[in-house]
Parts: C-alpha cells; sequence; structure tokens
C-alpha cells in the first residue's frame, strides 16, 4: 500500500480469483498484450500494480484470491494488502469482480461480492473466458449467479461478458469506463 502512487487521480481496480483473466482484461481494455503480467498457472500477480491511462486515470491489477498455489501465510498476506486497498484508496472509482463465466456460482465468488457490496465499494460483475464454453452456457450462470445475489441485494451490480481471445465485451466495458470518467470530469 504504501507504494501506491497519491490518490489523486480515479482508479478501475480488477479483483477476482486467480486466473479468472484480470491481467489479461487489462491487457484487451488496453490493446498491449505485454502490459500486465498474465500466466496459466494461478498466483501470477501479487502486488497492487497501478496502469496510468492518458495521464488522467489509472487500471489497477491486484491479486487474485482462492486457489493459487501459494502458502497460507502467503495468502493470508495477499488478503489483508487486497482489503487494505480497498479500505484505503478514497480515489477508487469501481471495482470489477470478475467471475469465470464457465462455472455455477461458486461460493468463494458470492462471498467475495458480498463483502464488496457490505463494504460500500461501487462494483461492476465481469463475467470471462465466454470463448471457452459459449454464450449460452455463460448467460445461463450469469443469471444463476444473478439469482443467488437478490437474495442479499436491493439492486443488482452491472455485468459484462468478456472473452479475451475474441475480444468480446471490450468495448463495452471500454465505454462503461468512459461514461464513468466523464461523469466525474475526466476526459
Ligand atoms: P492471477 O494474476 O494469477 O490472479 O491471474 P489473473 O486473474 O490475472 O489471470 P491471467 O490474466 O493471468 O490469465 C490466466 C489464464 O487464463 C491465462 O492462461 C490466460 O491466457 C487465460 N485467459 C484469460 N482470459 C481468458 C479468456 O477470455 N479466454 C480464454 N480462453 N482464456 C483466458
Ligand atoms: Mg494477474
Amino acid at each position: 500500500m504504501g507504494e501506491c502512487p497519491e490518490p489523486t487521480l480515479p482508479e478501475y481496480a480488477f479483483i477476482g480469483r486467480s486466473n479468472v483473466g484480470k491481467s489479461s482484461l487489462i491487457n484487451l481494455l488496453t490493446n498491449n498484450s505485454k502490459l500486465a503480467k498474465v500466466s496459466g498457472k494461478p498466483g501470477k500477480t501479487q502486488l497492487i500494480n497501478h496502469f496510468l491511462i492518458d495521464d488522467s486515470w489509472y487500471l489497477v491489477d491486484l491479486p487474485g484470491y482462492g486457489w493459487a498455489k501459494v502458502s497460507k501465510t502467503q495468502k493470508a498476506a495477499w488478503k489483508k494488502m487486497i482489503w487494505g486497498y480497498f479500505e484505503q484508496r478514497p480515489n477508487l472509482t469501481n471495482v470489477f469482480v470478475l467471475i469465470d463465466s464457465r462455472h455455477e456460482p461458486q461460493k468463494i465468488d458470492l462471498e467475495f461480492v458480498n463483502d464488496l457490496g457490505m463494504a460500500g465499494l461501487p462494483l461492476t460483475l465481469v463475467f470471462t473466458k465466454v470463448d471457452k464454453k459459449g454464450a449460452n452456457q455463460a448467460q445461463s450462470n450469469m443469471a444463476l449467479f444473478r439469482k443467488v445475489l437478490k437474495k442479499n441485494w436491493e439492486e443488482l451490480p452491472p455485468d459484462f461478458m468478456t472473452s479475451t481471445v475474441t475480444g468480446y465485451g471490450r468495448e463495452d466495458v471500454i465505454g462503461y469506463i468512459r461514461g464513468i470518467n466523464e461523469e466525474i470530469g475526466i476526459q
């Protein structure tokens, strides 16, 4: 946290299970496959990474939660760092929570979304890897996820579907960020 840039510009953070595709999505959005480090092995991103866009706002890549093959101590340290970040960034504009669209709702994702909601953070869901099992499967898993969330949420967060392989959803997510930036006076 101590090495994060001064919290003067709006920032958009990406969180989700290890390997869900956070770093890949940042690369897709920025059209730069070398920006954030990607790996087939869960647990690649280990620190808070700020990417400055147009000198006026940040995309923030975070370590994942869940099944990275790292020690319990390491996991606890990441958890502390991630929550320290969520709780101490006054300029945090939106949190994108990434969820693997191939799976039915997983407890760990539901809990994380609920915890972020309880913390009062503005959330958006992104269902990733839609190329793998197709849009129908993704849609049905998304519908199930929304149904479970509805038990706790009065109003559901917005959601998107993406694929970093086909580029699906890229323009939607960019348009969404642009819309928020305009609202807060960033061009
Ligand atoms: P950690 O940093 O370990 O938490 O992972 P991450 O969430 O940043 O995932 P990362 O972007 O490193 O991607 C993990 C793996 O999923 C890599 O092998 C990617 O190529 C793959 N991947 C990411 N997005 C997609 C997608 O939309 N479709 C497919 N087919 N593979 C994807
Ligand atoms: Mg990563």
